[in-house]
């Protein structure tokens, strides 16, 4: 286990279990369909790209990269689009691919501008869910697991962009963190996230 980890949360073995899982009930809903996976950078990359060779159907992917503006406790829900879809998706059946959902507020930013280019459908699926009062409501169509409201890295989820590539999902010792900058204000700040 790395020096920073305090507390494996899900391991290897459980992530590769719930994305086999996951990859059967979404073969199941999307089969004769014209599907496009849409992973969010960077934080879902591990996952869609196990998740992608786990659902046996013909599918496309493309990726998006939004970042939330905020003060520093709290993002405003305003994102700004970082990088955008290679084309339109008014033909095809659209699932979003997240990493973790916290307030909701940036899926929920997203989700809006996603219907407003007519997808022939819309649905979510994402690794993580925090246990935690949303600021927004979604619906979320796939879950991996729901995880309790601490701050999590691994398998693509950063504290200050480090961590991403640890295989599991670990809970950070709270040393890690500066005085100044806590996790849940840095991921929350201004800067670029996801
Ligand atoms: P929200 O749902 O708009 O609050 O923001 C979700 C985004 O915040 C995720 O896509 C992550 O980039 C980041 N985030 C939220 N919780 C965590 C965590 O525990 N670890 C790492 N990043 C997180
Ligand atoms: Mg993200």
């Amino acid at each position: 286990m790395h020096q920073d980890i305090a507390e494996i949360l899900i391991s290897e073995q459980q992530l590769q279990a719930k994305v086999v899982e996951l990859g059967r009930l979404i073969k199941r809903d999307y089969e004769g369909k014209n599907l496009l996976l849409l992973g969010t950078l960077k934080g879902a990359v591990p996952f869609i790209a196990d998740l992608a060779r786990a659902i046996h159907l013909p599918l496309e992917l493309d990726y998006m990269a939004i970042s939330s503006y905020g003060n520093s406790t709290q993002s405003s829900g305003i994102v700004r689009i970082i990088k955008d879809l290679e084309g339109p998706i008014d033909q095809k059946h659209v699932l979003v691919i997240e990493d973790i959902i916290d307030s909701g507020q940036t899926l929920h930013y997203l989700v809006d501008l996603l219907r407003r280019r007519n997808p022939l459908s819309l649905r979510i699926c994402t690794l993580l869910d925090k246990e935690r009062e949303r600021v927004k409501q979604i619906e979320i169509d796939y879950t991996g697991f729901r995880i309790p409201d601490r701050f999590v890295v691994g398998y693509g989820l950063d504290y200050a962009q480090r961590y991403r590539n640890l295989p599991y999902i670990g809970i950070l010792k709270p040393s890690v963190y500066s005085e100044t900058a806590e996790p849940e204000k840095e991921h929350q700040s201004p800067a670029e996230r996801g």
